[in-house]
């Protein structure tokens, strides 16, 4: 695990230092470092596995182009990364994350999957990014920024890093709009899931947080307006079984005077 890899214009130091002193409630590395080693069991039981379809579908999306380097925010025990980098075979991925014990179960993984050289893992917090301008040709995150405090200036640092054109791809939890079609998500997000995962990970305060989190996100249309705000172009906004999830499709503006 790096701190970072790229050359550094912001140093992560102090941010990173608050993101563990965040509280539960927060959002924060420090919560999910204590839920790392069962978090993807847990994944796969609460969704039935369909999560992994989703974050397929994010790839899909992000229409990356031949050696595309990409950054993976919230990369957590990197799923994602993993997954780009096998259907992508000459994509560099950089998997980023505040949670030490998240990315070290990501690190065992990334090297059974024989990807030490094209995944790399790096510590640090989504609001200050240890990157140049312009380094990526596209960003994907999932099920990450529901836990950034300051989620307008994560987007800013989302349309900084990004090149002119590249695509970022977000992939959210949601609460659909309760109607008879989706009363049994719903009774799956707001109760199963926070028991369930508290029984499973003996952490009920992280799964409660998980649910609370969840039902505080704003709606897909107010966020993708935030998206807009950070100087986006939004691509495409598309709702996941009943809205259960959602994926964000944005582009980078070409700058003034570019194709
Ligand atoms: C629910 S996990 C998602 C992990 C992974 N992307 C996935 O799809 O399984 C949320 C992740 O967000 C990370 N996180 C929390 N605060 C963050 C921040 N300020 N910047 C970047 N990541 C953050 C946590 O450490 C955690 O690994």
């Amino acid at each position: 695990m790096q701190q970072s890899p790229l050359p550094t214009e912001s140093p992560v130091g102090a941010p990173l230092a608050q993101a563990a002193a965040g509280d539960v409630l927060g959002g924060s590395g420090a919560m999910f470092d204590g839920i790392a080693k069962r978090y993807d069991l847990l994944n796969r039981v609460m969704t039935f596995g369909i999560d992994q379809r989703w974050r397929r579908r994010a790839i899909a999306l992000l229409a990356l182009p031949t050696n595309g380097q990409v950054l993976d925010l919230a990369t957590g025990t990197a799923d994602l990364a993993i997954m780009t980098a096998q259907i992508h075979r000459d994509a560099k991925v950089t998997g980023l994350d505040p949670s030490q014990g998240m990315l070290a179960v990501g690190e065992q993984k990334v090297t059974r999957a024989g990807l030490d050289g094209r995944v790399t893992l790096v510590v640090g917090d989504a609001q200050h990014l240890p990157f140049t301008d312009a380094s990526f040709d596209g960003l994907t995150m999932s099920y990450g920024i529901r836990n950034v405090p300051d989620r307008l200036a994560a987007l800013r640092e989302m349309t900084r890093v990004v090149k002119p054109g590249g695509r970022i791809v977000i992939l959210e939890a949601t609460e659909p709009p309760a109607n008879l079609l989706t009363w049994g998500a719903l009774l799956h997000i707001r109760v199963v899931v926070p028991r369930l995962g508290a029984w499973l990970s003996g952490a009920p305060a992280e799964y409660r947080y998980l649910q609370k989190s969840i039902a505080g996100f704003p709606s897909p249309a107010a966020f993708a307006d935030l998206m807009r705000e950070a100087g986006q172009d939004v691509v495409a906004v598309e709702p996941l079984l009943l809205g259960v999830s959602h994926l964000w499709v944005s582009r980078v503006p070409q700058k003034l005077g570019q194709g």
